[in-house]
């Protein structure tokens, strides 16, 4: 996602910048940006696409800022679209007419900001949320000609999340910053009075030693001569090893991405979540014209995407949905009539056998849209319509946050679809609105519950196999929960709906047979406890993963109370996430790169 760096000193400050840019593009991104600024003079250069693409420019192009010996700020910025299409004139720093900001996060109220800053003259010219913040600033300015207490005041104005770092003509020799939200750090360079800021440890590594990690709250002015904090702060070391820092101190992509879960999912929301509705600036109004049904196609973790979002798609937009594993969609001669909407789900967009199907529909004439989390990948250019997950880059093999931000945008999808179709009541809406802003959450990695996943994995090593149940939404989770067993601990898991159990599976219960059994509060709590029930009495080993007590389980995983199901179902995905994830590193596996896998299956 969106990346932050700068630097104050007598280096060469754009390669700095762009190193350091290049240090973030692990984390995705469609387009960069520099700001240089040496005396009186200020430079700027965007592009879309890769860092080269930037540093090539810049490269061709800087006329100021090219001597050493003069102090020259900067800053950057990679930026994954979230307001506005990811062109140049949306591309970070943002200009006024004589500052420039780089920001992470999301102006919330920057409608009424820019109404207001329009009002009195100021011309904006991106699509962003971002530039309000720089033109608040020279609006101050305007006023007070005092920096400092104009960037003060501009701060205080913003609500929602943002980390910036502001550059201004005003006060050329400083770099205003502030956190709130989405991380930024500051670290001391190794000459003399440099100054290093970036959004994560990477593109500090090497250049400097000492670090502070900003609180949320905490703003200040950074010049050669030393940084002014609003608060008192905690200098830390650096750590050393880069792989290290990308994995932001975890042990492992898997881990990290677990545990980010509950950012993406607000950047998957960002611009899409409103007060009172769902919008996607993505689709138009008529995308379900002349529609009497959707289907989903995808493979893997994304097919128990697909296959949540259908019982949300009939639940909420009361429209027929069907789910089909798309390498065997493809060879079953599908029957493809004009009023089927056709979405893929994807993570890479380059799963070959959903890529295939994706084109079979395209060319029987189906509207299409892609679901996915790489823009520009083969499935965003084959479809009509794309929407973007916004993960950032997921390295683990096995999907995580993919799966996670993939139920969110399908969830919301089927809230915009019921409402346009007209038949979702607005109190209903209102109550999966509420829902939806309280996942982050419910994948809030809670210590005690990773704790409780670590103790009890080694008591799961052993057996003849894993029965994972659930009903409704909970069954396909209860299929990425197996698969995600299966493919990084290689132990052999199951997913079953937990009413089918009876109708053979059960014949292989005994103590040896292990069932993680999901049993949320909020969707068919009895029926669920007679299937475990029913599988207690054949001595079947019962791990009971509920708000509610169990008496009959094994092992028990206490989740929250909640009032929704969907929060009970986030809940559960980091249990099964973290619980498998433990198990691996148990048994000794790789649990980024497990055996036979890759992350992307470009093959059939
Ligand atoms: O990139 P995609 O979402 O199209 O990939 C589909 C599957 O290959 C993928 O979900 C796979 O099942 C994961 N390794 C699951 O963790």
């Amino acid at each position: 996602m969106c990346g932050i760096v700068g630097y104050i000193g007598k280096k060469d400050t754009k390669s700095i910048l762009i190193e350091g840019l290049k240090e973030l593009e692990y984390r995705g991104y469609d387009s960069a940006g520099i700001a240089l600024l040496q005396n009186d003079k200020i430079e700027v250069f965007k592009a879309v696409g890769k860092i080269k693409n930037l540093e090539e420019k810049v490269l061709q192009n800087t006329t100021c800022c090219t001597n050493f010996d003069t102090l020259t700020l900067g800053i950057g910025h990679t930026r994954w679209a979230t307001h506005g299409k990811p062109t140049e004139l949306n591309a970070h720093p943002h200009l006024g007419v004589y500052s420039y900001v780089v920001h992470n996060g999301i102006i919330e109220n920057y409608k009424e900001l820019k109404e207001e800053l329009t009002l009195s003259g100021h011309i904006f010219v991106s699509q962003t949320d971002t530039e309000v913040i720089v033109h608040l600033f020279e609006y101050y300015f305007n006023q007070y000609n005092d920096a400092n207490r104009s960037f003060k005041e501009t701060i205080e104005r913003l609500h929602g999340a943002y980390s910036i770092l502001l550059i201004t003509k005003s006060e050329p020799n400083k770099i205003f910053f502030m956190k709130h939200g989405s991380p930024l750090a500051i670290a001391k360079g190794n000459d003399d009075g440099e100054i290093y800021f970036a959004s994560s440890d990477a593109p500090l590594i090497g250049l400097a030693n000492d670090v502070v990690y900003l609180e949320d709250g905490m703003s200040g002015v950074a010049s050669i001569y030393g940084i002014e904090f609003s608060h008192s702060v905690q200098w830390s070391t650096l750590p050393t090893n880069k792989l290290f820092a990308q994995k932001n101190g975890f042990r492992f992509f898997m881990e990290k991405e677990i545990y980010e879960q509950k950012d993406v999912v607000v950047d998957s929301m960002m611009g899409r979540l409103k007060d009172d509705t769902i919008v996607f600036d993505e689709l138009t109004h008529d995308i379900l014209e002349g529609i009497n049904e959707i289907k989903i196609c995808a493979c893997g973790t994304s097919y128990h995407a697909g296959l949540t979002a259908s019982y949300l798609f009939e639940r909420l937009s009361k429209i027929r949905c069907t789910v089909e594993i798309a390498s065997e969609f493809r060879y079953k001669e599908p029957l493809l009539t004009p009023d089927t909407l056709f979405i893929v789900i994807s993570q890479s967009g380059e799963t070959a056998d959903t890529l295939e199907a994706l084109k079979m529909a395209k060319n029987g004439g189906l509207k299409s849209i892609a679901v996915c989390n790489v823009d520009n990948s083969s499935m965003t250019r084959v479809a009509d319509a794309t929407i973007l997950l916004r993960a950032g880059i997921e390295k683990g093999v096995a999907s995580t946050k993919a799966f996670s931000t993939q139920t969110v945008v399908l969830w919301m999808m089927s809230l915009y679809f019921g409402t346009i179709r007209g038949v979702l009541a607005k109190e209903k809406l209102e109550i999966e609105l509420q829902t939806l802003r309280e996942i982050p959450n419910s994948l809030k990695v809670e210590d005690k519950l990773h704790e409780k996943c670590r103790r009890l994995s080694k008591r799961y090593l052993h057996g003849h196999g894993f029965f994972f149940i659930g009903r409704d939404v909970f069954f396909p989770l209860a299929l990425e929960g197996a698969l995600k067993l299966k493919e990084i601990s290689y132990l052999h898991a199951e997913g079953y709906p937990a009413g089918e159990m009876k109708h053979g599976p059960i014949a292989l219960a005994d103590p040896e047979l292990f069932t993680i059994a999901l049993m949320p509060q909020h969707l068919h709590y009895d029926k669920i406890k007679s299937n475990v029930e029913e599988l207690s009495a054949r001595d079947s080993t019962i791990c009971a993963i509920s708000p509610l007590p169990f008496e009959l389980s094994d092992d028990f995983i206490n989740t929250k109370k909640t009032n929704h199901y969907m929060l009970e179902f986030f809940e559960m995905l980091i249990v099964l996430q973290l619980f498998s994830m433990e198990i691996s590193v148990r048994l000794g596996n790789d649990v980024d790169m497990p055996r036979n896998l890759a992350k992307s299956v470009t093959v059939e």
